[in-house]
């Protein structure tokens, strides 16, 4: 099986690529480096691309991930959310190749407190979250056969992330100021990536048609607590020299061009069903993450 994997230098696609390579040939493509390097935003570039390879599967990590930038350049949040979301469904449909897709818990208002099922009306309050939301109806107007997982508050320990920036930033001993009034479920990469895997392994017992997934770390916590909880890992694995402290900060003193959820945790409750086993926690996702954090930096 050849497995397209576009967005290969992104923090889920470097995790995805040797996780995917269990399961057949994988061809990684991004915008400055991996078999071959693609502008996806061009959809003649794309269906070059997809004529050259012929993937027997596409899975599709690339995205606009700058939510705040998106607020100002909706045009290339869009081209890569929703247009590119839409021209890959298009694609597959047209061949029965199956497609694995990305979104967001930004596809939800925040006003609740309970965790978002799959099926909860979605109300975006960014950019970044209409043009996610509008990539998964593309998909599901395509035709394609095609998983969907939302994600919530991605980390790594590659660079360009939450976690990456606090650490790095506590690494030389600032203070951090964290928002404090914003509720998620963090979820480490590499867990999400291992989900993945299992999902195309079980591919045969997922329905026609789109099919959406929630998966997120197991936990409940601001990015205030998340933060604090990182710091004293991270002191604690050796990866920062000592602990740093962490303030607490509300949102309306911390301005952000876009809108966040308030409460934007998911509930996993179909991917437990599916699989047979607890979503990982956010603090076994730390865990690893920092493993990977040091070994990269020994
Ligand atoms: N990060 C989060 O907290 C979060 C939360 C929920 C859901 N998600 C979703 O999870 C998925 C993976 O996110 P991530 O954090 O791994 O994203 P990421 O690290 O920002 O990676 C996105 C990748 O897409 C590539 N890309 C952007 N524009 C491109 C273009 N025009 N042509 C080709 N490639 C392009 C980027 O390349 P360059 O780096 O070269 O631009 C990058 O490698 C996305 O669908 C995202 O929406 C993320």
């Amino acid at each position: 099986m050849r497995i397209l994997l576009t967005g290969a230098a992104g923090q889920l696609g470097r995790h995805l690529a040797p996780r995917l390579g269990e399961l057949g040939e994988v061809v990684t493509t991004d915008l400055q480096s991996g078999d071959f390097r693609c502008d996806l935003s061009d959809r003649r570039l794309l269906d070059k691309a997809l004529g050259r390879v012929r993937p027997d599967l596409i899975v599709n990590p690339a995205a606009w991930t700058a939510v705040d930038r998106a607020e100002d350049e909706p045009d290339m949040a869009l081209k890569l959310n929703r247009d590119l979301p839409g021209w890959l469904g298009a694609w597959a449909a047209e061949r029965s190749v199956p497609l694995v897709h990305f979104s967001t818990d930004y596809v939800f208002s925040g006003a609740r407190d309970t965790g978002w099922k799959e099926d909860d009306a979605p109300a975006p309050q960014s950019v970044y979250g209409r043009s996610k939301l509008e990539g998964e109806l593309a998909i599901e107007a395509s035709g394609a056969n095609a998983l969907i997982v939302r994600t919530a508050w991605l980390y790594s320990h590659f660079p360009g992330n939450f976690l990456s920036a606090i650490l790095t930033r506590a690494e030389r001993g600032e203070k951090l100021t964290v928002v404090s009034d914003q509720v998620g479920s963090p979820t480490w990469a590499g867990h999400l990536a291992d989900a993945v895997v299992e999902l195309l392994r079980r591919r045969g017992e997922l329905g026609s048609g789109v099919t959406r997934m929630h998966f997120a770390g197991n936990g409940t916590m601001s990015w205030h607590a998340f933060a604090e909880l990182a710091v004293a890992r991270a002191a604690k694995h050796g990866v920062i020299p000592a602990p740093v402290a962490v303030e607490p900060i509300a949102s309306a003193r911390w301005p952000q061009k876009a809108r966040r959820p308030a409460w934007s945790v998911l509930d996993c409750s179909r991917f437990e069903a599916f699989t047979g086993r607890p979503v990982p926690s956010v603090e076994d996702g730390l865990t690893g993450c920092l493993e990977m954090w040091k070994e990269a930096s020994s």
